[in-house]
């Protein structure tokens, strides 16, 4: 390869989404790598995740033919703690990315849910960094089962909109191992994901993207990393840093950068390399990096693509994944609703469905099926006329004050709607002739911006709590139940009206096939087995990144991870803070008992088993929860780390499962601030239905002798 072509293939050419590039292949793909003829390199291509493959659904005189199925938000992907459906999701997604002529989707993401403000949680598995591994790691492996290659990201230490693309995190190490690496390790040790992102934020005041340390050094020498790593679009501020610490794509390529006296990134390579400051040897390495991956790519071996990949199939998994992804929080009698019985459904939400965020894990689905749809198909008894009166509202607000504008990303804009169209009068009579009520409450965030602690955001607004306190006082004096719907991608307010609720289901943002979900969860042909992959906190104060996102408040630029590793239920636990729902909750229309649970050790592992029984008269699915408490030795320990989890099959009545978990001494290790240690001492295993429903518990000694560390069960 001559210099220029090893230069242009380190940069990308150009985002398809502005169509700058004409040659592109496919529309609303997030870039490409450069095409080299002389050596029949082809370009290949990159398009978004998460929630779907997101290109652009219309083309030049060609409109409509280019949907993707929409799936559930990765929160509540999560939610399912169900490996076998990830890898589902995972296939589904990359067989899309194949059928469209993609070679690399921009999945999964695996930040952390540090604050429930965060604008891009819903892009974000969970507070737990076991949890998130354990998720991206088969939705990893589904994808590149296809041929196609993922993209973990953000790599790392990017928990917040706000400044994203300049701010500094500064994080203990011992943090940034165990709560932030953590994921993308694991998942790159088990999936071997074809690339990485590095992400837009400072770490200890240099680029993500810039810094030998991570690229280099963690990820490389220490994790044995085989795929190349990819700029975030447009970020850092050196081209030739980046390729020096070991960033081997820089996208989208062309100069968009931030100052207009910006050469472009070619440019500054190659001046790099003229004077020395990088050398050959480095870009050598680089190349070769990216050209040992894309001759795995599809676009390498020539493929043909199809552009019309199963949508019928793939709507099914997305329903499915959804189903497995409800938690239902709160039921007092109130779900599933009585078979045939009438009820009504309060709330703009119901018809203005919220599917997912916003942003670059937006999807183009060829429809979604709103709550209202959903209930109306499935034959549900939903009070006629107030679906009607919330349609043709909706019309006239829409097309009147509430108008609906676009955002940078072409994203719809909808001004809040007014949701207490009701008197008094009115829900009486409603209460009247219905049985059940349902209210939605729907929120929407995205990329570029965090959530805000406002009415209509985090809070419900003065409208949304009296349309609630009138339906609940309404319904519940004719002794009938009101179950509220949350349609929301991360955690809102809950503990100050959860109580005028006699059942709160958690519907998250569920893809396109929202209502259909939602229909089978409120009538019971599923049974919900969704549990949380995040911490509701009692109230905003109680959440421990309180510098979040950052010093000075009105324009942060560095943002002090300052809890530490006491992140999400590790801070609640170990502090005893109690939540609203704690990480790990969700309840289920029947019961499980858990019995017959044991440790014992088999070599150098640990295993833990139990059985679990359906002993209510519906079929379920329980998830159980391995935490543990390690001794306190050199260094502080949380109450309590998840270290282990499994999910029974559909359990029919009085039917049970043996489920196990397997763990090593290195997967209890704690990071000291140089090292990962496992210090000597007793371990207690917690076996629970959540984090703080423990249901039985058992130790293990660790003891040194002759100087190794050795198992040994604790006798009583
Ligand atoms: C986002 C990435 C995304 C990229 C390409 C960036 O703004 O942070 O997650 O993959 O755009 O669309």
């Amino acid at each position: 390869m001559t210099l220029e072509e090893k230069i242009s293939l380190v940069v990308g050419v150009g985002m398809l989404d502005r169509r700058d590039n004409p040659k592109g292949r496919v529309s609303g793909a997030a870039g490409e790598t450069v095409e080299i003829e002389r050596l029949k390199i082809p370009a290949a291509s990159f398009a978004d995740g998460p929630a779907g493959l997101r290109i652009h659904h219309d083309r030049e005189g060609d409109t409509g033919k280019y949907h993707t199925t929409a799936f559930p938000v990765e929160t509540m992907l999560a939610s399912s703690w169900n490996r076998t459906m990830l890898r589902k999701v995972g296939e589904a997604m990359g067989r899309e990315a194949r059928e469209y002529g993609v070679d690399f989707l921009l999945a999964p993401a695996v930040n952390i849910h540090r604050n429930p403000l965060c604008g891009r949680n819903f892009e974000y598995y969970s507070e737990d960094p076991l949890l998130t591994a354990e998720m991206a790691a088969p939705f990893i492996e589904g994808v590149q089962s296809q041929g196609v290659g993922a993209c973990i990201k953000h790599f790392v230490a990017n928990e917040q909109e706000t400044n994203r693309m300049t701010v500094d995190t500064v994080v203990s190490e011992r943090a940034l191992r165990e709560i932030y690496l953590r994921p993308f390790e694991i998942a790159i040790r088990k999936a071997k994901p074809w690339t990485l992102m590095s992400s837009y934020n400072k770490l200890y005041g240099s680029y993500t993207s810039q810094s030998r340390w991570l690229l280099t050094e963690i990820l490389r020498e220490e994790w044995g990393f085989e795929g190349f790593v990819m700029t975030d679009w447009f970020a850092g501020d050196d081209a030739a840093k980046q390729i020096e610490a070991g960033n081997d794509l820089i996208m989208p390529g062309k100069s968009f950068q931030n100052s207009p006296q910006r050469k472009s990134e070619c440019e500054e390579i190659r001046l790099a390399i003229e004077s020395g400051d990088l050398d050959l040897d480095t870009l050598d390495e680089r190349v070769k990096a990216i050209l040992r991956i894309l001759v795995r790519t599809p676009a390498f071996s020539g493929c043909e693509y199809s552009n019309s990949p199963d949508l019928e199939a793939n709507a099914a998994i997305s329903y499915e994944a959804g189903c497995e992804g409800v938690v239902l929080l709160k039921n007092e009698s109130a779900l599933p609703l009585s078979a045939g019985a009438p009820f009504v459904v309060f709330g703009t939400g119901q018809i203005e469905t919220v599917r997912g965020g916003t942003g670059s894990g937006e999807t183009h689905p060829a429809y979604t099926v709103s709550l209202l749809e959903g209930m109306e198909e499935r034959g549900l008894a939903v009070d006629k006329e107030v679906a009607e009166f919330y349609r043709r509202k909706i019309e006239e607000l829409r097309s009147a004050d509430y108008s609906i504008s676009y955002g940078v990303w072409n994203e719809e804009i909808r001004p809040r709607l007014p949701e207490d169209l009701f008197d008094e009068a009115a829900l009486d009579e409603l209460s009247n002739r219905n049985e059940a009520a349902l209210v939605v409450i729907s929120r929407i965030s995205g990329e570029g911006r965090d959530r805000r602690l406002e009415e209509g955001d985090y809070y419900l607004t003065e409208d949304e709590l009296k349309l609630i306190a009138g339906v609940s006082k309404a319904f519940r004096k004719r002794g009938k139940r009101v179950i509220g719907i949350l349609n929301i991608g991360s955690p809102i307010e809950v503990e100050s009206w959860a109580g005028l609720f006699d059942g709160i289901l958690l519907l998250w943002q569920p893809g396109q096939e929202a209502g259909r979900i939602l229909a089978d969860v409120i009538s019971g042909s599923v049974n919900p087995s969704g549990k949380l992959p995040t911490t509701f906190p009692r109230t905003y104060a109680d959440v421990p990144s309180r510098s979040f996102p950052g010093e000075p408040a009105d324009n942060p630029s560095v943002v002090s991870y300052d809890e530490g590793i006491y992140v999400g239920y590790r801070y609640y636990e170990t502090f005893r803070v109690k939540p609203v729902f704690e990480f790990g909750f969700g309840l289920s229309y029947t019961d499980f008992e858990y019995s017959d649970p044991e440790i014992i050790l088999e070599g150098e592992e640990v295993i833990i088993s139990l059985i679990i029984k359906n002993t209510g008269s519906t079929a379920g699915k329980e998830v159980f929860q391995v935490y543990v408490k390690a001794p306190k030795g050199k260094i502080d320990k949380p109450r309590l780390e998840l270290r282990g989890f499994g999910k029974t099959d559909l359990l029919q009545p009085g039917e049970e499962e043996k489920l196990t978990v397997r763990l090593s001494k290195e997967e209890l290790a704690s990071f000291d601030g140089y090292r990962w240690i496992v210090e000597q001492g007793e371990y207690e295993f917690l076996i629970g239905a959540s984090s703080r429903d423990v249901r039985s518990t058992g130790k293990v000694r660790l003891r040194k002798t002759g100087g190794d560390l050795r198992w040994q069960i604790e006798r009583k």
